[in-house]
């Protein structure tokens, strides 16, 4: 089979490695791709949202699969586009239609969704210019702090948590009258406050049938103690150990089969990636966000610990055949630490070079940010630039095996948090009898 992966993050080396070892897999090809994808396939320069091009370049190639890494290309109706087509109609196309992308790309669209489905999560309503003063109203029936999302994409800095009502009002002013977040924040969700532990949550559809993946818990935040800025992921952790049996089967059965039943129904073509935001509270799992993509760093220990054939999920997430396929998962424990470049998630340099590379034997190497310049070097080219993930019996030891690796790579300016899996640590410690 001839497949085009589209992306470049540290999410796309993670499911070309996987797409590589499969036997189905005649030649691969990742658009743009990064240094690290040129190890498992060709990089072909080709930006996924230009789907004309990506579209000749299928015809021209003979490609029979196009798994789709980020967003952007599914909100923007990538998988329409090919049914649409009578000559690329034919091409496996891993990721929802636009109708199903729309779970990511409008929050709105997304807890209306919820609450036709009965699906737990936190009580809303949207608000638009017309609807201002209804939302000052409905910001004081609520407790703090406040939640206020802007509607559309908005590369992951939409969402607003805020102390008082005072700072609230404000906020919802700035997003729909001067539009802080662009047209994204034209309308607000307004929602009641989570408390509790976040986790993510990944299933593999083909829009009747569905396979749970590993669970994986990442963090977001610039600075150790889950502190500053919020970035793309500064590291990830599966499997979670909070997320027990009796939590999975509530996420599972309150959750994932109400909203897959629910696409069923509203007739949403929807083969591919679900991920499941999702806040623990007390023992009770509330939805968060669905995306429709599979996260990243999440996916760098996900991906690693699925011993299945990649090529054979997917073209039966195409086929709408999951059901006949097994899931076979590591048991182990993944972790992934980021290395980032100083001064994101705000401004960073690019281009510096990387050494020690070839130093890492206990991890693998998932290349974010990196790109091989004219003498044929590693440098760096964004602001997330390797994921170093370790796989071993018990979170202690591949924490331990991450941060050993995490040493042997360099460049001017390396910055990454030395509290990854912290947390679940001192989770552990305090419930003994736990796996
Ligand atoms: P989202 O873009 O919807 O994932 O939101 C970004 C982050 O904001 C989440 O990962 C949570 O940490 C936080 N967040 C979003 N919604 C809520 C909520 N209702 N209650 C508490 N925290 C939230
Ligand atoms: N790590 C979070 C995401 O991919 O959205």
């Amino acid at each position: 089979m001839n497949v085009l992966l589209l992306g470049s993050g540290g999410r796309e080396h993670a499911i070309a490695e996987k797409l590589a070892q499969s036997p189905q897999c005649t030649s691969l090809f990742v658009a743009p791709g990064n240094a690290g994808t040129t190890l498992c396939g060709e990089n072909v320069a080709l930006q996924p949202e230009d789907f004309d091009s990506v579209g000749d370049f299928v015809r021209s190639h003979s490609i029979n699969m196009v798994v789709v890494g980020p967003e952007a290309p599914l909100v923007g109706g990538i998988a329409d586009y090919f049914a649409n087509d009578s000559t690329l109609r034919h091409v496996m196309v891993i990721g929802p239609s636009k109708q199903g992308a729309a779970l990511e790309g409008s929050k709105a669209v997304a807890k209306e969704f919820m609450l036709r489905h009965n699906i737990p999560t936190a009580r809303h309503r949207s608000f638009t210019r017309e609807t201002l003063e209804e939302g000052m109203e409905f910001l004081s029936t609520l407790k703090p702090p406040y939640v206020l999302k802007a509607d559309g994409l908005a590369a992951g800095k939409g969402v607003l948590i805020l102390p008082t009502l005072e700072e609230a009002r404000v906020m919802l002013c700035n997003m729909i009258e001067d539009e802080k977040f662009g047209a994204a924040s034209s309308t607000v969700v307004i929602e009641e406050y989570l408390e509790g532990i976040e986790l993510s949550v990944f299933v593999l559809t083909d829009g009747r049938h569905y396979k749970i993946l590993p669970e994986a818990k990442d963090y977001k935040r610039i600075g150790e103690g889950d502190t500053g800025l919020n970035t793309g992921g500064m590291g990830a952790v599966s499997p979670v150990p909070f997320a027990d049996k009796e939590f999975m089967q509530k996420v599972e059965h309150r959750i994932v089969q109400p909203t897959i039943k629910g696409l069923h129904q509203e007739k949403i073509d929807y083969r591919g990636f679900l991920f499941i935001g999702l806040m623990n509270c007390g023992g009770e799992p509330y939805v968060i966000e669905y995306n429709v993509r599979m996260g990243d760093p999440e996916t760098e220990v996900v991906f690693p610990r699925i011993k299945s054939d990649i090529l054979s999920l997917f073209r039966a997430t195409w086929e709408r055949t999951l059901n006949q396929e097994d899931l076979d998962i590591d048991p182990r424990t993944a972790t992934c630490v980021m290395l980032v470049a100083q001064g994101y998630p705000e401004k960073y340099r690019k281009g510096r070079v990387i050494s020690g590379l070839q130093r890492v034997t206990s991890s693998r190497i998932f290349h974010a940010g990196t790109i091989l310049n004219a003498e044929g070097e590693v440098v760096t080219n964004g602001g997330r630039v390797i994921a170093v993930t370790s796989l071993a019996p018990t979170l202690p030891e591949a924490l331990l095996l991450s941060y050993q690796d995490v040493d042997c790579i360099g460049w001017q300016g390396k910055y990454f948090r030395h509290d990854i899996g912290q947390d679940l640590l001192h989770y552990m410690m305090e419930h003994p009898h736990q796996p």
